[in-house]
């Protein structure tokens, strides 16, 4: 199950055994009042989705050997402090959530009482954020021989995950640090970087007057900043801040009527669709634009060329710097994991490659080996051949490729978003045009529903001594 957008998905995956697989799932948006609301409201509304799929799904399951579990992958995409496969301390809520009493506590027991209570035969085996689902999946589907480096979220939300080596682990070495048990076989870790909450203290990030109203608005003010300038969240607010200022500073919208109860006046009103439809629009007159300002921000009555085009600057602008700030991450973990040197073997980390055995934890070796049969570089899901964007990939030697897997809303349909990130990486001295014609960034779609099975497989398998 993937809790931590603006929807909640339960999917059961099957593993066909050929490295396919087929996915069945529901998906319900998550009512507002439960994201402000108490944790048992939360997790009861959580376990009571996944007993109305059980029935659906796996009804054979409610026979009489409860023993038959069903094993559980948990994407839960906010920060924890994790301490095992699954078991994750709640540091703070993201993206519109605000339930107090569930932070400090373990979000895998939480969710287990609730399913414990409706009488489930359902485990919860595995925590994983949506970022590490990402990477995971991504391994699988991309092209070639090639492991993939980093898995990213641009959605909601946005995040990354990459492979690290240990040894520049420094926060599992430090005397007296409490971080659990972990495997330290392969001597590689996935790092979960909560990119979102980078420069919080706001000393290179830019910031104007709406995004201050926006953070001062925000049930999380002084954190996520990063996030709070690039993903879908946050576009719409931040255009809403602009046109309101322009509106009462520059007569915008003078000739029009605005009622009081206007998405325009209400704070979160505008969903990040808006900036897609004004973004695309080439109609003559921003005839687009009017209308969706007309439809989208309630704005009735005569809305001149001149007003539209005003709004479309300002998407214009949001969206290229949402695109560009995503860039500066995705540069560092390139850079710092030596990806950009002369040689691909020179490299710190050689990505996650779930296609070449010798390169991954032994587990998901096993399993991959005893489960699915031989790896090819098939792709996972019932679904068309992974989407590869990178406009100049082709002319990359496949050793030199730099593969990212990446999901969600913004990146997936924000319209010239991967031509900005592009760009702005071309602009990273480390990279130039050779840098950033190596980047291939690839779609995973819902990676973190397919990683997630693939990991509560794998600790499922481990935990009864089966790898
Ligand atoms: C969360 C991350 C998550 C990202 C994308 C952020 O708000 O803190 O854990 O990966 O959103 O969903």
């Amino acid at each position: 199950m993937d809790l931590g957008g603006t929807n909640f998905r339960v999917c059961s995956v099957t593993l066909k055994g050929d490295t396919t697989f087929t996915i069945a799932q529901s998906k319900v948006a998550i009512p507002r009042s439960l994201m402000v609301s108490d944790s048992k409201s939360l997790f009861s509304f959580l376990a009571k989705q996944i007993a109305i799929f059980v029935e659906e799904h796996h009804s054979d399951h409610f026979a009489e050997d409860l023993g038959h579990h069903l094993h559980l992958g948990f994407t839960f995409s906010f920060p924890v402090d994790q301490k095992a496969v699954n078991k994750g301390f709640l540091i703070r809520w993201t993206k519109g959530f605000d339930i107090p009493d569930a932070i400090g506590k373990d979000v895998c027991a939480l969710l287990q009482a609730e399913i414990d209570l409706l009488g489930l035969p359902v485990t919860v085996a595995a925590l994983v954020n949506d970022t590490v689902g990402t990477l995971m999946a991504r391994s699988y589907t991309s092209p070639g021989k090639t492991g993939t480096l980093l898995g990213a979220i641009f959605g909601t939300g946005t995040n990354g995950a990459y492979v690290e080596r240990l040894d520049r682990l420094t926060k599992m070495t430090k005397p007296g640090a409490d971080v659990g048990e972990y495997d330290k076989s392969t001597g590689e870790m996935v790092v979960n970087t909560e990119w979102g909450s980078f420069d919080n203290a706001m000393k290179v990030l830019p910031d104007t007057p709406y995004d201050r109203a926006l953070d001062v608005n925000s049930v999380n003010p002084g954190v996520q900043m990063f996030e709070k300038r690039v993903s879908g969240m946050f576009l719409g607010e931040i255009l809403r801040n602009a046109v309101l200022v322009l509106k009462d500073n520059a007569n915008m919208f003078s000739t029009a009527t605005i009622k009081a109860d206007s998405p325009l006046y209400t704070a979160w009103s505008l969903d990040t669709s808006v900036l897609s439809y004004i973004e695309s629009d080439d109609t003559p007159n921003y005839l687009v634009t009017r209308e969706t300002i007309q439809r989208e921000m309630g704005v009735s009555g005569r809305i001149s060329a001149e007003e539209a085009e005003a709004v479309k600057i300002l998407v214009h602008a949001i969206g290229k710097r949402s695109a560009r700030l995503s860039a500066v991450p995705i540069a560092a973990i390139i850079i710092a994991t030596g990806k950009l040197g002369p040689k691909p073997d020179s490299a710190d980390v050689e990505g996650l490659n779930l296609k070449d055995l010798s390169l991954i934890e032994q587990g998901i070796a096993a399993i991959k080996t005893a489960v699915m049969g031989q790896p090819t570089a098939a792709p996972i899901v019932d679904a068309p051949p992974p989407a590869t964007t990178g406009a100049s990939s082709t002319t990359v030697e496949e050793g030199d490729t730099i593969d990212v897997g990446v999901d969600g809303s913004v990146v997936e349909f924000y319209p010239g978003f991967e031509e900005h990130v592009r760009s702005a990486l071309r602009d990273v001295p480390e990279f130039g045009a050779a840098g950033e014609k190596r980047v291939r960034m690839g779609i995973a779609k819902d990676g973190s529903g397919v990683g997630a099975a693939l990991i509560a497989l794998v600790a499922y398998k481990m935990a009864n001594g089966l790898v």
